[in-house]
């Protein structure tokens, strides 16, 4: 089977930044308690006229670019999102519109904040059993469409944004071991259970959570799914040179790192200026490391992630 490597990475980030003083005027909330329980500072939140193919076409072609390829090699493009433009057509056709590459298969996975991890894996696939020879996946979310900006427990906590990767088949291994995981029994405690029916709107369309059960989930899957993707593929936790977890509150990294044995030097964060971006987070954070010269080429990386449904996986890679 061929292998699969990253070729390039890119990302965006709306121009907007909402600061925790500027929520603090519109909830009873303090930068304190948002700090103190989260780790976040600010978010950038899309302007009314972009939608979420436009934040990951951005993104896209950052990473085309940065690929060094022309972008009608692509032939795969799989958009994580949970927020996507329209009911259907998918986020995924919308982008092959705008970047102008029609042909090549183009879905959308929903996966929610472990989208990009399903998406990933998926791509992997495509092009270990020869499928597609580059594919470009890529996280975009507008969350604060869908949070009630009345509600202090989640809307303090997401962001906007999209980042992307070029995955293209390759001699050296890239990715090394994929492992996804979900279980549908804990759908209550973090979803959007709003339908459109009969021409309208059914159910809340706002963004629920129970953070606490949220947080103890998230802390022992992330460290259970971490421990046996590094397990199957027989790679000391010592050689692992980054982790690029999924940002979502900084007490579930530093204590995900923890278990790994990991220092948080090791540790890529992006989470106090963007907050919680769902699918997006993760290639987020990856790009701003590869750019800021942190993770180079041949060092180990392990990503992972975990969202509704609930929805988790891990990805171990060479760079
Ligand atoms: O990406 C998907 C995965 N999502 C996550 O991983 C999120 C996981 N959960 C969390 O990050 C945390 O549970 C939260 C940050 C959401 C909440 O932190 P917490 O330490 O679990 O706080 P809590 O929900 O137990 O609330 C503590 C108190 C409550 O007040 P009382 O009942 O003790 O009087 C809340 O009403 O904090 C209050 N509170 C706030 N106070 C000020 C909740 N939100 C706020 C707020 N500002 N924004």
């Amino acid at each position: 089977m061929a292998h699969s490597r990253i070729l390039g990475t890119g990302s965006y980030l709306p121009a907007n930044v909402l600061t925790n003083a500027m929520l603090a005027e519109r909830v009873e909330t303090s930068d304190e308690w948002i700090v103190s329980r989260t780790g976040i500072h600010a978010r950038h939140i899309a302007s009314d006229e972009e939608t979420t193919s436009d934040l990951a076409l951005k993104a896209a072609q950052a990473a085309i670019s940065n690929a060094g390829i022309d972008k009608g090699e692509i032939d795969l493009i799989i958009v994580a999102t949970t927020t996507p433009d329209m009911v259907f057509p998918s986020t995924a056709c919308l982008l092959q519109e705008k970047l102008g590459i029609p042909g090549c298969p183009a879905f959308d996975v929903q996966a929610v904040c472990a989208g990009f991890m399903f998406a990933l894996t998926t791509a992997h696939n495509y092009i270990r059993t020869g499928m597609a020879k580059k594919a470009l996946v890529v996280g975009a979310e507008i969350m604060s469409r869908v949070l009630d900006w009345e509600d202090r427990r989640t809307c303090v906590l997401f962001g906007d944004g999209a980042g992307a990767v070029v995955l293209g088949e390759s001699d050296e291994p890239g990715i090394l071991h994929a492992k996804l995981a979900a279980d549908g029994r804990y759908k209550d405690i973090l979803n959007t259970p709003a339908q459109i029916s009969g021409g309208k709107i059914q159910g809340m369309p706002y963004l629920h959570m129970d953070g606490p059960a949220v947080f103890k989930f998230a802390v022992k899957a992330l460290s259970d799914i971490a421990g046996k993707t590094l397990a199957e593929a027989g790679v000391p936790q010592d050689d692992v040179d980054w982790l690029v977890p999924h940002q979502a509150n900084l007490r579930i990294i530093e204590s995900t790192a923890k278990h790994l044995g990991l220092p948080m030097e090791r540790v890529i964060v992006t989470l106090p200026q963007q907050g919680n971006t769902s699918a997006a987070s993760i290639p987020l954070a990856l790009d701003a490391a590869v750019r800021d010269g942190r993770i180079r080429r041949g060092q180990t990386v392990l990503l992972e992630g975990i969202g509704g449904g609930f929805a988790w996986g891990a990805v171990l890679l060479r760079y």
